[in-house]
């Protein structure tokens, strides 16, 4: 009998071999933790869909924060549920709205230790849940939607967020805020732009988190799970209207795309591991039907092999603590 010309094997031996050969690491400064504040909460309220995960007060958001910047993650990333939403989604604009006073209110907390982002988007604010206005016929109107975007945008860099992530969907809505942002004299304010994001099931349990009223579904705006090719359309539009980074959203089920925009992306590629994949994870989990710590790093390095460097995901804060734990 030969011996097998090639033993693989070998750098699997032992727990420090592996560890000198991995190719790829998670990294605590690459992590961005996604959090909710609510207008009118006394006390942060827990999100039934994702368990472990909390709609804010204004105070937990803020120790949130600097807990964050503590545990050395890259950044967190802003999402508010107003009191009262209407047609247009004016809160959004209001420089006293939930989501810009959080956004003001982490600033001051964590100043430049932390990025802070915010999702520039109206679903949270619309009485009908679509991340735009609707014109007389019901339709999501993509030119009269920009206009408010430009406009929350300014007031997102006024309240004090280093990045902002317009995830509507909207054609042209990064040229348009980056217009916005540069006449209000925000130069310095970076787009990350929800590049390819695909209409999901998977943000079943986000629903629940920001209250969404949402009647029908977001398919006239958001990407069909059964195109790749245009993932790189998307992303060579936002490079075009100057976006500073681009994100592919859901990672799990999208890993092909986060591999092809990363090897043609001159620009740092994100991906957001989005409220459906952390469900499913700990539903498995809590029924110990998978192990949940080994399942979640697991997920986040098959994210991070596929090409995307910074990760968004609820898990940001809890990872950190693994790997800081790991690092003694
Ligand atoms: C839109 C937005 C959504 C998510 C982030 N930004 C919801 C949607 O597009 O339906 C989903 C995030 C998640 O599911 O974790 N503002």
């Amino acid at each position: 009998m030969g011996f097998p010309q090639h033993r693989p094997r070998r750098l699997r031996q032992n727990p420090a071999v592996r560890r000198l050969v991995a190719e790829f690491e998670l990294s605590s400064r690459q992590l961005i933790l996604p959090a909710f504040v609510r207008e009118g909460l006394t006390e942060p309220n827990p999100i039934t869909s994702m368990p472990g995960v909390m709609q804010h007060t204004m105070d937990s958001l803020k120790a949130t924060a600097a807990d964050a910047a503590q545990r050395g993650l890259g950044g967190i990333m802003l999402f508010g549920i107003p009191e009262h939403r209407d047609e247009t989604g004016s809160a959004g604009i209001d420089p006293k709205g939930i989501l810009n006073r959080g956004i003001a209110a982490v600033r001051e907390e964590v100043g430049d230790e932390l990025v802070i982002m915010s999702d520039v988007c109206l679903d949270e604010f619309t009485s009908h849940g679509h991340c735009g206005v609707l014109d007389e016929k019901g339709a999501v109107d993509n030119d009269r939607t920009l206009e408010i975007y430009a406009e929350m945008a300014v007031m997102q860099a006024e309240a004090g967020a280093h990045i902002l992530g317009p995830s509507g969907m909207m054609d042209g809505q990064i040229a348009v805020i980056r217009e916005a942002l540069d006449q209000a004299g925000k130069q310095d304010v970076a787009v990350l732009a929800y590049a390819a994001k695909y209409a999901s099931a998977f943000y079943g349990p986000f629903r629940e988190a920001v209250d969404s009223q949402l009647q029908g579904d977001r398919r006239t705006y958001q990407m069909d799970a059964s195109n790749r090719r245009e993932a790189l359309l998307e992303v060579e539009l936002d490079l075009a209207e100057g976006a500073d980074m681009v994100m592919v959203k859901p990672a799990m089920s999208y890993l092909d795309i986060v591999s092809d925009i990363a090897q043609m992306s001159p620009v740092p590629v994100s991906a957001y591991q989005i409220s459906g994949e952390y469900a499913m994870i700990e539903a498995a989990a809590a029924n110990g039907w998978i192990d949940r710590k080994a399942s979640v790093m697991e997920s986040l390095l098959s994210i991070r092999r596929a090409g995307a460097e910074q990760i968004l995901t609820y898990y940001a804060a809890e990872v950190a603590g693994w790997l800081n734990e790991g690092k003694k």
